[in-house]
């Protein structure tokens, strides 16, 4: 089973895969994998332009985990979209000294659920999980995937609303 833990930069992935990796399962990162489909470097906006249809087809599954931003494109027998209130990953951006450009452009998609909206586009509901880091420790949400994994906890999306942040994006 190959299963991918997604969302906007800052939701927590690679935290949370950190915590995985310590619990035994095998991690493999998105950023490890792209490295022949990197068509350009924009360096205005610090972010490398990834092929992504090469990158997704020429994709070889693997049982485990794969997380990054871009994972819920690729063929995956369960897909977790990571998420966290905007007014929160503001600040974990800010945390990380990303210009202003680049955390507004991240929590704009995070307001607007880019990653849950793309997931739906490529995977059935039945195989997603959405879970909220905002107020959530590492320990607990990886325990949480531990349990989608097997089966004993369903699939659910919908319940995040960050309608009510639209203000800090306009
Ligand atoms: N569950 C959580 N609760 C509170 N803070 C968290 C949680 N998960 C991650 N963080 C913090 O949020 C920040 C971003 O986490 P992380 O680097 O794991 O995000 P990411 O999704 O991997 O981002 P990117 O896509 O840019 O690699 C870090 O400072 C991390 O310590
Ligand atoms: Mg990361």
């Amino acid at each position: 089973m190959m299963i991918c833990i997604s969302g906007i930069p800052g939701t927590g992935k690679s935290t949370l895969a950190d915590e995985l990796k310590k619990r035994g399962y095998n991690i493999v990162r998105q950023n490890d994998t792209v490295k022949d489909f990197i068509v350009s470097d924009d360096e205005e906006r610090d972010t490398k332009i990834i092929d992504e249809e090469k990158w997704v087809s020429s994709f070889k599954p693997f049982e485990g985990i794969i997380e990054g931003h871009l994972t819920h494109l690729l063929p995956c027998d369960l897909v977790v979209i990571l998420r966290c209130r905007p007014d929160i990953l503001k600040e974990r951006l800010q945390h990380r000294g990303y210009s202003q450009e680049k955390v507004m452009e991240n929590v704009e998609a995070e307001a607007l659920d880019v990653s849950l909206i793309e997931a739906l586009e490529y995977h059935e509901p039945c195989k997603i999980l959405e879970i909220d880091t905002t107020n959530e420790s590492v320990d607990i949400i990886a325990t949480e995937i531990g349990d989608f994994m097997q089966g004993k906890i369903p699939p659910s999306h919908g319940k995040t609303d960050w309608s009510e942040y639209f203000g800090m994006i306009i």
